[in-house]
């Protein structure tokens, strides 16, 4: 019989991803999904949107957590739901404590009355390193978060570790470095950048304003990522795991990678602007997915250069087709 699978942030960039490799695997997938007082799009999903089975509910909200569980009687649960934007978590820090930490707290407390044996996933991050004690950062190393939301993917973190000890449920937590594709939030740095360079290209803008361009991220590609969340769920004894491509480079290299896979200078659009610093940065992180290399036999598949040329690639076809559009609707 065909497993069965219920992803929490389904319509987010891992969670399409996921769904994909889920279905090319032949699950059953369910989907979390908020309300919204406008035609939800689900974008990210849409192109698979007849082959999963969409359950109202939210993060916030225990009754609707467990009727999805009863819903979909999982064997796995994917737990990606988070507001996840790091700045944000600055302006709503009680709002990303509630969906990001103490979320999953409602949901493995779900999943503990309804089915213990269902198998659970916690998408942990690399930012509750934050200032980090150890380089490269590896599973032992200590958290130092340095974000509102660092400090509740921490307590996510550990409550994922304590529902697996004090109940016995196959529960990891994932502890992934950032990863990216062109189906990013447009919000986050990578996408923001690509974007941009492709308007500016096209002759839509000639600017783009930035943050901090010292700070140093481990980048990979998402759909490396969601392969090793699944690999994760499929190992005999749950245990938690760093994945992350081993290679950093600053904003900056990103800027300079971006602009010139479209023969542009960087030097000449990006301008520092003081809005988009942070109250506390994160200045350097690069994983040792080496635990990830032996147990999972993970390991990525694309680098960081094939990774921004993909991005800025997408997006230059995507401003391409919204000029196009725009041309037809003033016609
Ligand atoms: P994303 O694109 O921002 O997606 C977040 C998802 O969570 C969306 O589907 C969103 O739904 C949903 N969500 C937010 N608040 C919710 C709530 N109250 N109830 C139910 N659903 C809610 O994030 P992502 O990049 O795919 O990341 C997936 C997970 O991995 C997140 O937990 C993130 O914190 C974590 N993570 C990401 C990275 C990374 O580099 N991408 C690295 C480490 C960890 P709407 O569409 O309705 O907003
Ligand atoms: N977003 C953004 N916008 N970031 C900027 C900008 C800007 O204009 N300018 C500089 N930066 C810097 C940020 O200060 C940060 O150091 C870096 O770019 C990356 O920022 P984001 O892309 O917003 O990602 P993040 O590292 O804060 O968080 C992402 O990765 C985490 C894993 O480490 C998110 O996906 C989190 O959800 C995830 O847990």
């Amino acid at each position: 019989m065909a497993k069965r699978a219920l992803i929490t942030g389904i319509t987010g960039q891992d969670g399409s991803y996921l769904a994909e490799l889920l279905l090319a695997n032949g699950y059953q997938v369910f989907g979390l999904v908020r309300r919204s007082s406008t035609p939800a799009t689900f974008a990210r999903i849409k192109h698979i949107q007849d082959k999963v089975t969409l359950i109202g509910g939210d993060m916030s909200d225990q009754t609707s957590l467990q009727n999805a569980i009863i819903q979909a009687e999982p064997d796995e649960v994917y737990n990606l739901a988070a507001q996840s934007f790091v700045q944000t978590s600055w302006s709503q820090p009680v709002f990303t404590g509630d969906v990001t930490g103490l979320g999953v707290t409602r949901l493995l407390d779900a999943i503990r009355f309804v089915n213990p044996r269902i198998r659970f996933y916690q998408a942990s991050s690399s930012e509750m390193f934050g200032k980090v004690q150890e380089v490269p950062q590896r599973e032992t190393t200590s958290f130092y978060p340095r974000s509102p939301y660092g400090v509740a993917k921490v307590y996510g973190h550990w409550i994922t570790v304590n529902y697996r000890e004090s109940y016995g449920i196959h529960a990891t937590s994932g502890m992934l470095f950032n990863h990216e594709s062109p189906r990013r939030g447009i919000e986050f740095v990578t996408r923001k950048v690509t974007y941009q360079v492709a308007r500016i290209k096209l002759g839509l803008a000639n600017e783009l304003r930035l943050g901090n361009l010292d700070a140093q991220r481990d980048w990979g590609f998402a759909g490396d990522y969601v392969r090793a969340m699944w690999l994760m769920l499929q190992q005999d004894e749950p245990e938690d795991f760093v994945i992350a491509t081993g290679e950093t480079h600053t904003v900056e290299k990103l800027v300079e990678t971006a602009f010139s896979h479209v023969d542009l200078d960087w030097k000449q659009y990006v301008k520092q602007d003081p809005e988009f610093m942070r109250p506390a940065e994160v200045d350097l992180l690069i994983g040792d997915a080496s635990k990830a290399g032996k147990l999972l036999g993970w390991e990525p598949s694309v680098n960081f250069t094939q990774l921004v040329h993909m991005m800025v690639d997408a997006d230059m076809a995507l401003v391409k087709e919204e000029m196009r559009a725009e041309s037809v609707v003033s016609d």
